[in-house]
């Protein structure tokens, strides 16, 4: 995780969005997100679910930096087997969020852990978390090192010296579970602030203290998820490995056996920015998920490009001084039916964000970090 921003930075989607799309809580859904990064996207897509939904949902979770899928599978373990929802929300908000986590909690999170792995040496490593969801997990060897030094034990710490809050956070930098990543990385990137706002509102707080808003906000989605967990029919499947490989892999029905066999297809195929020709590009995306996407009017490939005016001459405005540049890069969004941050879904491609006061522009400019270069994109059959 030390190569990379340690949290998601855009902001969560609910890449379902029932009512809008099949808008049936019985059917069965497949999702894959297939360089997820960190677990909110799953959380808000969960969280957007109508509670009386019965389908069953089956999400494939991979990312290709082992540590953060290390750190998404004991978040589901710590959210799904802590039996008392608030503390594991707690739990698990320390662990995604926090430099440092109690003595407690670090008992908790070592207990999950060593009951999933447990439980994960008998033939199958498929692990029931609730009363009818389950989650297997499919990593290089390496993994189970990362997942044990998720709660270091009393040894990791002896390296470090007397404060036990600098013990505990160098013995999660020393183990790499931690990674600080990029200094710039920021929690609240990964949420949709007005939301982040509110909830900070309801507990009492005021936006000025925005980090005590998104404690109640993320604890608010955390408990939310843990109970859906426990109510809902969801099959977890996570790996940690290059995503046009995975694509190919179950093409190959090398994961058949593994309940993906070559004809699975997907509702929503969620890409991230691996779009943006740093990562894997545009082609290799779409060229290895499309087959895998169901052949219905609502399966849509969703993600998002970020890094694109790195690749442009003058693409930073900050810097450019040549105005044609921006026409043309106006001209290259309308003709590619993209979409900003912050524009309402169906909107046309050149709409702007919508901002309903100052306040709420202040929010989104100055308390992110947002290039609003960001351009979100999604693919579909028709
Ligand atoms: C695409 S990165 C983008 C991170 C950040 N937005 C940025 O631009 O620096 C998001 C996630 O994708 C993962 N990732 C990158 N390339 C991947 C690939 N080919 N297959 C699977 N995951 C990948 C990374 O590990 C990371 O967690």
């Amino acid at each position: 995780m030390t190569s990379s921003n340690r949290w998601g930075n855009v902001p969560a989607i609910d890449v379902i969005n029932l009512g809008a799309n099949e808008n049936d809580a019985t059917k069965d859904l497949n999702i894959a997100f297939v360089a997820s990064h960190d677990m909110r996207h799953v959380v808000k897509t969960i969280n957007s679910l109508p509670s009386n939904l019965s389908g069953n949902l089956t999400i494939l979770l991979n990312d290709i930096t082992t540590p953060i899928a290390c750190r998404n599978l004991a978040l589901l373990f710590i959210l799904g087997m802590i039996p008392d929802e608030a503390l594991a929300a707690d739990v698990a908000l320390h662990l995604w969020y926090s430099v440092f986590l109690p003595e407690e909690y670090r008992v908790q999170v070592g207990l999950a852990i060593a009951a999933a792995l447990d439980k994960s040496r008998d033939d199958s490593i498929t692990v029931p978390i609730g009363k009818r969801s389950t989650v297997s997990w499919f990593y290089p060897p390496e993994a189970v090192a990362y997942l044990v030094n998720l709660a270091p034990d009393a040894e990791i710490s002896k390296l470090s010296t007397p404060s036990p809050n600098t013990v505990e956070f160098k013995a999660r930098l020393l183990d790499g579970t931690i990674g600080i990543g990029y200094d710039s990385s920021d929690p609240l990137e990964g949420w949709d602030i007005s939301a982040v706002i509110a909830a900070g509102k309801a507990h009492g707080a005021r936006p000025e203290d925005i980090y005590g808003c998104i404690y109640f906000y993320l604890t608010e989605q955390l408990r939310m998820f843990a109970k859906r967990l426990r109510e809902l029919s969801i099959s977890f499947k996570l790996y940690s490995t290059e995503a046009c490989g995975l694509a190919q892999a179950i093409k190959s029905g090398r994961l058949t056996e593994l309940d993906l066999p070559p004809t699975v297809r997907f509702n929503r195929i969620e890409v991230s920015n691996i779009l943006d020709a740093q990562y894997v590009g545009m082609d290799a995306v779409l060229t290895t998920w499309g087959p895998l996407l169901s052949d219905n009017p609502f399966a849509t490939i969703v993600g998002y490009f970020l890094n694109w005016p790195l690749l442009e001459k003058d693409g930073d405005p900050t810097t450019c001084e040549d105005e044609d540049v921006i026409d043309q890069c106006i001209k290259c969004v309308m003709d590619r039916d993209e979409r900003r941050l912050r524009v309402p879904l169906r909107s046309p491609p050149d709409a702007l964000p919508e901002f309903p006061d100052d306040d709420n522009w202040y929010d989104y400019t100055n308390l992110n970090k947002y290039s609003w270069a960001e351009r979100f994109v999604e693919f579909s059959r028709k």
